[in-house]
């Protein structure tokens, strides 16, 4: 089990989380590969249906990370984000999946350390959960 590499799939905000990742990359900090970015507009676009079709097609986990609370360039979406994840993390114990799968996470423009860590802890974090086993449940 210690060579098992998570996948990571990220839903961030390209105002603020893609913009710290790009200033982590630029500022050459070093975090775990794991972690394959989708760029949304805001957090208030991403469907939960996103995050469990990221899951049941294979995803260790997800991290659908943006502006923080009052920096949203839409006003409210990520408002509208945390509410539905807080809903979703509520439902998915019922499939099987740990809700420790999901992550919530706001990461300003400015905070490429932030962005770094983040990945380095979210990975730890999946290493010691294990793959995910509804990918392999699941009969596509
Ligand atoms: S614009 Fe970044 S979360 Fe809404």
């Amino acid at each position: 089990m210690s060579d098992f590499e998570p996948t990571i799939i990220a839903f961030v905000c390209n105002w603020c989380t893609f913009t710290a990742a790009d200033l982590a990359g630029t500022s050459r900090l070093i975090y775990p590969p794991n972690v394959r970015l989708i760029r949304m507009m805001c957090t208030g676009m991403v469907d939960p249906k996103y995050v469990i079709k990221a899951i049941l097609e294979g995803a260790d986990a997800v991290l659908v990370s943006g502006c923080h609370p009052g920096d949203c360039h839409y006003i409210n979406g990520n408002l509208k984000a945390r509410r539905r994840m807080k809903l979703l993390k509520e439902i998915l114990p019922r499939f099987g999946i740990d809700e420790g799968r999901v992550k919530l996470t706001w990461i300003g423009a400015s905070e490429g350390v932030d962005f770094a860590k983040t990945i380095k802890e979210m990975t730890a974090e999946i290493k010691a959960l294990g793959p995910n086993q509804v990918k392999n449940a699941m009969v596509l």
